[in-house]
């Protein structure tokens, strides 16, 4: 049976890659929201309704997991995507905050991700839990997603832009910074040559890892397949750098999804 992932665009690849390293011979189904990203500047509603057509979509494709390849989305539709889909839903949140907490010394954690994400909490109140001693300082970064969706991830915008938002965090002493959106990864590079020092948190690992503890399919047909709700060319460069040029796209007609 196959895996379900999606995200509103194409962040949740670097989730898909990790995966597929990890499933070579099972089907996985990714979807990128491509008409309707971002969703990290959407109300919690909103946030809701897209996740659930998602997942909607990607049922009737008879997956049996979900993967949330999205930290908006993990942040707010959740236990809606499981009560809905009944089936196992997983999202990148806890991923990433084991990880974090398996590699701060200081215990500074930084905590990076969309309006939408940073509001909701959910990395802060998570690490909280697990360590109430932590310090945490969290971050919008709204221009990120469209630096990442413009593919503009390595030239001198990309650095001016992460300086602008990171300094003032390093400058706190962190010694841990969660990507708490999963378009960031792909600005990771930017990130690591301006604070080297840094630990960087990608939960895409830590997602995949996960996944393989609680989902043991068995073989498939290998097929890996890629829908996106809109054309858009910048997501074809994006999708070819991270997963290469040989899993195929499909558009669907958005319409198909806006059932709820
Ligand atoms: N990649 C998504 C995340 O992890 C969301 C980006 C967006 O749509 O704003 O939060």
């Amino acid at each position: 049976m196959p895996i379900g992932i999606f995200d509103s665009g194409v962040g949740g690849l670097t989730v898909f890659k990790e995966i597929a390293k990890e499933y070579p011979e099972t089907d996985i189904f990714y979807l990128g929201d491509t008409a309707r990203v971002p969703y990290g500047n959407k109300s919690k509603e909103t946030i809701i309704r897209y996740s659930l057509e998602c997942g909607d979509y990607l049922k009737s494709l008879n997956i049996d997991v979900l993967v949330i390849a999205c930290n908006t989305a993990s942040s707010y539709a959740l236990p809606a995507l499981r009560k809905y889909l009944n089936i196992p839903v997983i999202g990148v949140v806890l991923p990433g905050v084991k990880t974090a907490l398996e590699k701060t010394k200081n215990k500074k954690i930084g905590v990076i991700g969309t309006l939408a994400t940073i509001r909701s909490n959910s990395y802060k109140n998570l690490l909280l839990k697990e360590n109430h001693s932590l310090e945490i300082y969290q971050k919008p970064c709204p221009l990120f997603v469209p630096l990442v969706e413009e593919g503009m991830i390595d030239n001198h915008i990309a650095k001016i832009v992460v300086k602008e938002y990171l300094d003032e965090l390093v400058a706190k002493g962190i010694d841990t910074l969660i990507l708490g959106c999963t378009h960031y990864p792909l600005l990771k590079n930017t990130i690591k040559s301006l604070y080297p020092e840094l630990n960087i948190v990608d939960s895409s690992k830590a997602t995949a890892e996960f996944l393989k503890k609680i989902y043991h399919p068995k073989s498939e047909n290998s097929i890996k397949k890629i829908f996106i709700t809109d054309e858009n060319q910048n997501f074809i460069k994006l999708k070819n750098l991270v997963v290469g040029k040989d899993i195929p796209v499909e558009k669907l007609e958005l319409a198909k999804l806006c059932k709820l």
